[in-house]
């Protein structure tokens, strides 16, 4: 049975959490909306900055971490060849070409130098150069954006580390 006391008594312990709760919320919200301010000001804009700097003495996307040298010097030739599934498709590596030219020996091969290959003229205008492994390096990483006009339809290894142990079993000798 309810008497006069206790429905009072009820009533105000709802009462009392209501006003708990929504001073609660009031002083979040008052809270993440200064935070908000401060984090729209100069301290954001001083890093941005920052790591353009950082990037303008690399290439595009460097980010602060182990260097290009670093990285191929600690390659794992053995998981190269799991990342050249991923090139499979296109390339082979006993000397005969399909969609891409054979990759036997692409580590310091001169560009667009397989006989028999049909390559694009953005590659053909390449040729006096060579694929050192930092060359490859930059192709991997964009090859529309190391050469535009390539034909070659592939997005990129987005990962150096992906790139550094794939170009080291590229430089590898394959049966
Ligand atoms: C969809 C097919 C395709 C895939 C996938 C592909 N390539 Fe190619 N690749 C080509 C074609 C086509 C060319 C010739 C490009 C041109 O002439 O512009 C080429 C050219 C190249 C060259 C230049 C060779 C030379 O003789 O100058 C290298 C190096 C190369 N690819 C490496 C790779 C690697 C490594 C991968 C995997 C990460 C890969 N490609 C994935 C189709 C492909």
């Amino acid at each position: 049975m309810f008497d006069t006391m206790t429905f009072t008594k009820v009533l105000g312990a709802v009462c009392g959490s209501l006003l708990v709760f929504l001073l609660g919320n009031w002083a979040a919200t008052a809270l993440y909306s200064m935070e908000g301010g401060h984090g729209e000001g100069e301290e954001s804009q001083s890093y941005v900055i920052e790591v353009a700097d950082a990037g303008g003495a690399g290439d595009a996307g460097a980010e602060a971490g182990p260097s290009w040298e670093e990285v191929y010097a600690a390659a794992d030739p053995a998981k190269g060849e799991k990342v050249f599934a991923k090139c499979k498709a296109c390339h082979k590596v006993d000397g005969t070409n399909s969609t891409g030219p054979h990759l036997d020996g692409v580590v310091n091969r001169a560009k667009a130098s397989v006989d028999g290959f049909g390559y694009s003229d953005a590659l053909k205008a390449m040729a006096s150069d060579s694929w050192t492994p930092e060359n490859l390096e930059k192709f991997l990483t964009n090859p529309k954006g190391y050469a535009p006009g390539t034909k070659m339809s592939f997005a990129g290894l987005p990962k150096i580390d992906d790139r550094a142990n794939l170009i080291a079993w590229l430089a590898t000798a394959h049966p």
